[in-house]
């Protein structure tokens, strides 16, 4: 694949835009703010995009993105290599978020990653051939008290073994369904995270 001018090999078509259900959704979140503080709605209009294009963020995107918001592109380069929850790379239906951080590491975090690794046949960062699963380890997810636990959507799945993990994965391959930390509902019905 070809480098595009930012130097990313990863690219989503030009003049993309958002759906009309999504750029109301957007719209309405921007609101909130005072005029010229629309920045401020950027970590909901990410995942409005996110969820829109394929479960991540192509510079396309987040031009796209710094265009509603009246910003700056770098102003949303910065925020979406920030967070582990923004994909800048293609992903697969479904992205596994281990949680690495002290207490799941205690737990055995790092035994469950090689678990899954071994289990998907990827390692870390990389997505399965058929494009169902892709493993990330995040930081901290405020679930300590039932480390090891991994995140998959808006799921917490907690308390794991290795058995447990083995069984989830076989139910979300069993489904074969796109997994999003927004759902797409949410966007028809013109509700953000905070509803
Ligand atoms: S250390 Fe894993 S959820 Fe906090």
């Amino acid at each position: 694949m070809q480098s595009n001018s930012s130097g990313s090999k990863y690219s989503h078509k030009k003049n993309l835009k958002f759906s009309d259900d999504a750029l109301a959704l957007a719209q309405k979140i921007m609101k909130r703010y005072p005029e010229g503080k629309q920045k401020s709605a950027i970590l909901p209009v990410l995942h409005i995009a996110q969820t829109e294009f394929d479960g991540w963020l192509s510079v396309e995107t987040m031009d796209y993105v710094a265009s509603i918001l009246n910003i700056q592109p770098i102003e949303v380069y910065e925020v979406a290599s920030f967070y582990s929850m923004f994909n800048l790379k293609p992903v697969g239906k479904c992205v596994i978020e281990v949680c690495r951080t002290g207490p799941c590491w205690l737990m055995g975090a790092e035994d469950l990653v090689k678990f899954i690794e071994k289990k998907l046949g990827i390692t870390e960062g990389q997505t399965t051939p058929d494009g169902m699963f892709t493993l990330k380890t995040v930081e901290c997810l405020a679930s300590c008290g039932t480390a090891p636990m991994m995140q998959i959507g808006e799921t917490y799945h907690e308390n794991l073994t290795f058995d447990k993990c083995g069984t989830i994965l076989d139910e979300y391959k069993n489904k074969g369904e796109q997994v999003s930390h927004f759902r797409t509902e949410r966007i028809k019905h013109h509700s953000d995270i905070h509803q």
